[in-house]
Order: C-alpha cells, then structure tokens, then sequence
C-alpha cells in the first residue's frame, strides 16, 4: 500500500490586494447577486466568467417552487457562457455571495460539486487552469483550477 495526498493550494487575498482587472470580474460577481432570484433561500449568489475573447459572462442563482428544478450562479453562468460563445476558452471565474442578512457574506463560499462538475468541462475544454476567486467580503481565495477543487473528477469513460 502506499499513500496518496493531494494539495490543493490556495492563496488568500486582501480584497484591496487584488489585480485591478479581477477587481472588475469581483464587482460583476458581486452586482450579479442583484440578480438572482432566490425567493426560497434568501441566499444571493453571483458568478462572472472572463472569457479568451474578453468578454465576462455573469449567472446568478435562479431557485424553484421544484427545489432541485433551480440551479446554482456557477452553473447559470458557464452554461449561458458557452451557449453564448462557443468557441470561446474559459479564463478565470469570481464568485461572491448575499446571505439572509443581504450583507456579502464575510468568509468566501465556495461551489457545489454540481457546480465543480460543470465547470470542470469547460475548464478541460480550454486546456488550461481555470482561476477561480472565491469573493468573502474579509478575503478572496485564488485557487490555479477548478480540478484544484474536484480531486479524483470524473472525466471520461
Ligand atoms: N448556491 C449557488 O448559487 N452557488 C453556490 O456556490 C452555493 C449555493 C445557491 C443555490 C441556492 O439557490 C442557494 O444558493 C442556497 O443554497
């Protein structure tokens, strides 16, 4: 037997250290969370892609009266983001969050395994690491990929 570990590496950013263009993919996270239609959870989502072909796609959580009917900012957004522009490559993704309270939540929140799933096809489509920034109104996480976050993915069969 022999043991296996696997890293992931995250680097914690002030948000005032953060480089001025992923300040701007923050802000249209943060003002996707207008946006959401969260009437069940009260819990406001936001998510901005920054594509190859510089534009950035937004997505916000769009909830259901059929709970699991409703889906998450992260997938609304790399869906409408390919569907949208095919032939563009993912580059880098913010995503911030509204709690209960309305106030951005203090410590960054990070994808479902959904979320991780999806956003793991169009990473591999890129062929390259995909950053993600975890937006916590104290401090914004930057992970290299999104495989960073879903060890042992399912990728192919
Ligand atoms: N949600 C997201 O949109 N993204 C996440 O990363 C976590 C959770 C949504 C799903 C649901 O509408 C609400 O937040 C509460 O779970």
């Amino acid at each position: 037997m022999k043991a296996k570990e696997i890293i992931c590496k995250i680097n914690v950013f002030e948000p005032a250290e953060l480089p001025e263009e992923v300040r701007l993919l923050v802000e249209e996270a943060r003002s996707a969370t207008e946006r959401s239609y969260a009437p069940y959870s009260h819990f406001c989502v936001g998510a901005a892609i920054r594509l190859d072909n510089g534009e950035i796609v937004v997505g916000s959580n769009q909830e259901n009266v059929a709970y699991p009917s409703g889906t998450c900012a992260e997938r609304s957004a790399c869906f409408y983001a390919h569907a949208r522009y095919p032939e563009a490559k993912f580059v880098e993704i913010a995503v911030a969050a509204r709690g209960i309270d309305g106030e951005f939540v203090e410590d960054p929140i990070s994808p479902c395994g959904a979320c991780r799933q999806a956003l793991l096809e169009y990473e591999m489509l890129s062929g390259n690491g995909v950053t993600v920034w975890l937006v916590g109104r104290g401090k914004v996480y930057q992970l290299p990929s999104v495989a960073s976050l879903l060890p042992l993915a399912f990728t192919d069969f």
